[in-house]
């Protein structure tokens, strides 16, 4: 959501290096953006609606060197986007940037309003800095000042805070909302996240909740609950500039897409799946009778391939669940439940609460997570890394696959611990595990074609079908391309169509249908006929050799055929190719869609 930059160090650009650093923090998602920095003893803000080209024009006059500036991308939650509710907020002498929510700021603005402050914008953010600037003409130690005001504070927030008089100092904190402080020769920097700063340094810090931090040029003080100083550990991050730019490719998505080959062999290899290692490295759950998996959006839909594979390979019933239902609902546990969570950031804001409330009930937790130190990470009792590096583009696609990666990963050393796996499955899972990549390698570079996208893209509703895991993946299938291409796509149970949404196809709606579970495979192509003889535009997606009667089927994307365990991993990719280049045709903004968030710190 939100993102934040902040710097504070020798004279530079400043107006470059925050527009920059704003640019690396798009995929973030926002809707706005705005600039605050200091200008002989003053702090100066522009703002502008839209994206950052538009603050980029209103500024490109300006070259201000500065030793003191913060930038903000905004995705808006209260207010709608305009300039007036872009950040940062100025009130009397603090200036301020905020990602998160602040639930009770009703009640605080009522108290302001009392005090006689009046405000500019609609956004709770506004309030915080109005609380600072109110308490600051009775507290001058900064630190007790912020103290002071983020425990009125309910709800989430990273802010990066400037005071009008004490301009040699950048201050931060944050509760629930991810904030990173970085570190260079003569400079220091607050950022959401390391492509922001990645181009100055790879030295960074991660704060721990509630920690205060305050920023010089040559200095970091961080700041525990009691006041006193504590030490948080330096980081190196591994991405390098490289990595954050999406060249040779037109797009982030299509980019990550491609490392997926090179990605499933360093998680392989990391966790040495196929070899003796292995064992130590993937936790047995053999001693689990029953699976919650946690999670929102594409990460719940890994979640199902999980649940798919779980019940069927290592015969643990699994349920899996939407975050923003589970902690709420009614949830049975026995002690031998173990809650798996899934996220990509480790910020969504639903999926800590549910961790936060199963950790409390004493259940067992696990986590397959994407970035390193974030708030799952941290609090859950075990995490598996995704190592995915950073995924830039809004729509998740590799990090997805890394998900359903670890949970294959998971069902088959449980399913060996258990003794369920045959001396034959065994073998064709080892190789499956060697050509794997291969195999997907060369199969996004020379096969792949893109003719469905071309019959897809002129559509205004495309179904897609498939039975048991091939279900679970064309779920993933259908939120990617409507999330990118802005089609109304659904997915559905292959025999559950003519119950009721089969009204909906006419002459030449796209279907776009999984089969690759031979034992399915005659009652899904049943399901395809159907469809056909309602005037549906049939495309098959499926392993090479399997279909022998192609009777009703206008274009077919067939793979090569692996174990079951592992054919989800050659599949997805296609998928997402699909909708990747649906949504180029039809001209979608594909790295950044509309009103979307990469990671949604917010209820
Ligand atoms: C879709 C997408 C979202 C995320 C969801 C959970 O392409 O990216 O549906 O999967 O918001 O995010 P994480 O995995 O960060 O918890």
């Amino acid at each position: 959501m939100c993102g934040i930059i902040g710097y504070i160090g020798k004279k530079q650009n400043v107006i470059e290096l925050l527009i920059n650093g704003l640019k690396s923090l798009e995929y973030r998602g926002y809707d706005s953006a705005g600039i605050a920095y200091l200008e002989q003893d003053k702090i100066k803000v522009v703002k502008a609606l839209g994206k950052i080209a538009s603050l980029e024009e209103k500024t490109k006059n300006l070259n201000i060197l500065s030793t003191l500036g913060i930038g903000h991308t905004r995705w808006a939650t209260h207010g709608k986007p305009s300039d007036e509710n872009s950040h940062p907020h100025k009130v009397g002498h603090v200036t301020l940037i905020h990602n998160g929510i602040i639930e009770n700021y009703q009640v605080l603005k009522e108290m302001l309003l009392q005090e006689g402050y009046t405000f500019q914008s609609e956004t709770d953010t506004e309030i915080v800095a109005g609380l600072l600037d109110f308490y600051l003409k009775q507290e001058n130690n900064k630190l007790k000042l912020i103290q002071q005001v983020i425990n009125l504070l309910k709800g989430s927030f990273a802010l990066g805070i400037i005071f009008d008089d004490d301009t040699n100092h950048l201050y931060a904190v944050r509760q629930d909302s991810p904030l990173i402080l970085g570190t260079a020769e003569n400079m220091n920097f607050i950022a959401s996240d390391i492509p922001a700063i990645i181009k100055y340094t790879n030295q960074y810090i991660l704060l721990e909740n509630k920690d205060i931090a305050i920023l010089s040029e040559d200095s970091i003080q961080i700041f525990g609950e009691n006041l006193l100083k504590v030490e948080r550990k330096l980081l190196t991050s591994s991405l390098s500039i490289e990595e954050a730019r999406k060249t040779p490719y037109e797009h982030f998505m299509l980019k990550e897409i491609m490392e997926e080959p090179s990605l499933l062999e360093k998680i392989f290899s990391i966790y040495g799946f196929g070899t003796p290692s292995f064992l130590e490295k993937i936790p047995d759950l053999s001693k689990y009778k029953r699976i919650h998996i946690v999670a929102c959006g594409s990460a719940m839909y890994a979640g199902l391939v999980g649940k798919s594979l779980m019940e069927e390979y290592a015969d643990i019933e699994t349920s899996v669940y939407i975050a923003s239902e589970y902690r709420y609902q009614k949830n049975f546990y026995q002690e031998d439940t173990l809650v798996i969570f899934i996220s990509q950031s480790g910020e969504t804001a639903d999926t800590i609460a549910c961790l936060r409330l199963v950790k409390k009930l004493g259940i067992d937790t696990l986590a397959l997570v994407n970035v390193y130190g974030s708030t799952i990470a941290r609090e859950v009792d075990q995490v598996l890394y995704l190592y995915a590096g950073v995924e830039i583009a809004v729509a998740t696609t590799k990090a997805y696959l890394l998900q359903v990666t670890l949970l294959s990963m998971l069902v088959y050393r449980t399913s060996i611990a258990k003794d369920l796996l045959n001396k034959e499955n065994q073998e064709q899972i080892k190789e499956s595990i060697l050509h794997i990549t291969k195999i997907l390698e060369e199969f996004l570079n020379k096969e792949f074609r893109a003719e469905a996208s071309k019959i897809i893209a002129k559509a205004s509703d495309v179904f897609f079908l498939g039975r048991g895991i091939d279900y679970a993946i064309s779920l993933e299938g259908s939120l990617k391309l409507k999330e990118i291409s802005y089609l109304h796509s659904e997915a559905y149970q292959a025999g559950e169509l003519k119950h009721g949404t089969i009204s909906l196809v006419e002459e030449g709606t796209p279907v776009i249908t999984v089969i690759t579970d031979h034992r399915l495979m005659d009652k899904t192509m049943s399901n395809l006929k159907e469809v056909k003889a309602r005037g549906a535009y049939n495309v098959l997606i499926t392993t090479k050799d399997l279909i022998k009667n192609h009777d009703g089927i206008d274009l077919e994307i067939a793979i090569d055929e692996v174990h079951p365990l592992l054919q989800p991993l050659l599949i997805v990719p296609i998928l997402q190719m699909i909708a990747y280049h649906t949504a180029k045709i039809r001209g979608c903004d594909i790295d950044q869609p509309r009103n979307l968030a990469k990671s949604v710190t917010v209820e």
